[in-house]
């Protein structure tokens, strides 16, 4: 007799398998993440068949041409390397209110002007839809809009409006009459992203999806689902800031190293050609703890401002905060700073913050990070025409990073007077007109470049 088949539980956080209900994930330690699936036939009998597109000499083959589609958003295109391709599904995943909606909303209006478009969202309604477009001063004849979170029926009105451009937002809200499991498993975000997969593929139209993240990052539900389209688009930034960052992380048509950046705003996203100047406006001038850095955002030198504020402690333990920093290497570098240069970090708090609620987790932002701090407690001033970048090794040495041209570059378009970095780097490198360019090798080489200590006066200015 054949075994009945028993009902399995996997993880929507990680897709762990399990044949019983768990409360905790034993793979992603995620909390009530378990949910039931549809039994899976254990004895699998496997018929050969013809395959419909059998499989030919990579020889034989013609060079596909991709048929790139302008979003009208630069930063956006860059990002998908080019042009949003047809034939090709893209995720699009953030936090809830980072701005997915509006960006997919206001790429339409450009889109439509020479495609199809059919907005599907099972999230908001029809007059919510409409009232966001008014304000996003998106009109576009040829934008279709669907409310509705049935796979069917979807692919049912997909099949009428004929659209060459196709977005859903989000998959986590698409369900299948097909799948039983509840809207959101992974087995109904698995059969739903399929099916545009392979409407996408069939019909050479471009699918963006929509996903949502959970709070430590991930897409919520399947992380499969990054292996199976084709661009994976991370829509990042603090919600506290206006600045907004699309990064890619997975591509079949382009590089992985774009990034664009967008600033929030009453009337939807705007994009920020130059966030290198972005960044440094409204920087304050001569205040200790402050210190410019450049770091490399993919093929992009982006500057930013590093402010630490180091202040006298009245805790036997002292607080340390790193905003947009990794705090463990914070605490790595002032164990430096307290080691080589006998710094007494000990008694002090520390808190470092990245201006602009950008995130730096470049080791070149090392040096400048460290400038700062030392800057912030002996009160000793970074000249505001100065930039630093490097890494710093647990000797207190400076080490080489890559794209120095780069960055000497943006740093020199942005006024900087003054470049410090790894003296390695500067083999070879040209100093642009009117800068210079010190080379140090550790950490000590670098403080004969600090300005006088502030006064009384200075702050009180
Ligand atoms: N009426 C409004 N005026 C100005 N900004 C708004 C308005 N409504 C929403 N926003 C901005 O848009 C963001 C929501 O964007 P949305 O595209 O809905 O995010 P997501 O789809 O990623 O959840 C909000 O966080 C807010 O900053
Ligand atoms: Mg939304």
């Amino acid at each position: 007799m054949a075994k009945q088949s028993k009902s399995i539980f996997s993880c929507a956080e990680c897709g762990y398998i399990s044949n019983k209900w768990l409360g905790r994930c034993p793979s992603c330690d995620g909390w009530n993440t378990f949910v039931e699936e549809e039994p899976v036939g254990e004895e699998m009998a496997v018929q050969c068949k013809r395959a419909a597109s059998p499989a030919v000499l990579i020889s034989e083959l013609d060079l596909p041409e991709y048929i790139r589609m302008k979003t009208g958003m630069e930063e956006l295109d860059r990002v998908l390397g080019g042009g949003l391709v047809a034939g090709s599904v893209v995720l699009l995943s953030g936090e809830p209110g980072i701005g997915k909606s509006t960006l997919l909303l206001q790429i339409c209006e450009t889109v439509s002007r020479h495609a199809r478009v059919l907005y599907v969202s099972g999230e908001e309604s029809k007059g919510q839809l409409k009232l966001r477009a008014d304000r996003l001063g998106v009109k576009g004849e040829a934008i279709h809009l669907l409310t509705e979170s049935c796979l069917e029926s979807i692919l049912g009105e997909c099949e009428s409006v004929a659209p060459n451009v196709i977005i859903v937002d989000s998959i986590q809200t698409v369900w299948s009459e097909g799948a039983h499991s509840a809207p959101g498993s992974v087995a109904q975000v698995r059969a739903s992203a399929m099916a545009f997969i392979s409407w996408a593929k069939q019909r050479g139209c471009s699918v963006l999806l929509v996903g949502h993240v959970n709070k430590e990052g991930g897409i919520s539900g399947p992380k499969l689902l990054e292996h199976m389209v084709d661009a994976v688009l991370y829509f990042e930034g603090d919600r506290r800031h206006s600045y907004r960052m699309i990064r890619s992380i997975k591509n079949r048509y382009g590089s992985t190293n774009e990034i664009g950046v967008f600033e929030m705003g009453d009337v939807g996203l705007k994009e920020v050609p130059n966030p290198s100047q972005m960044m440094l406006d409204g920087r304050p001038e001569n205040i200790g703890g402050n210190c410019a850095c450049c770091v490399m955002e993919g093929s992009r030198p982006l500057i930013s401002d590093i402010q630490a504020l180091v202040t006298a402690t009245a805790f036997p333990t002292p607080r340390r905060t790193a905003d947009g920093f990794d705090y463990n290497r914070m605490c790595l570098l002032i164990a430096v700073l307290e080691k080589r240069l006998g710094l007494k970090f000990y008694t002090h708090d520390v808190y470092l913050n990245i201006a602009g609620g950008l995130r730096l987790d470049e080791p070149a932002a090392d040096l400048a990070v460290a400038f700062a701090l030392i800057s912030g407690i002996t009160d000793r001033i970074v000249p505001n025409d100065m930039i630093l970048f490097g890494e710093i090794g647990l000797s207190g040495e400076v080490r080489a990073v890559s794209h120095v041209e780069y960055r000497v570059k943006e740093a020199a378009r942005l006024g900087f007077k003054t470049i410090v970095l790894p003296k390695r780097s500067t083999v070879g490198l040209k100093a642009p007109k009117d800068v210079r360019i010190v080379g140090i090798g550790s950490i000590y080489e670098g403080l004969s470049l600090l300005e006088r200590k502030l006064s009384a006066e200075d702050l009180s200015e």
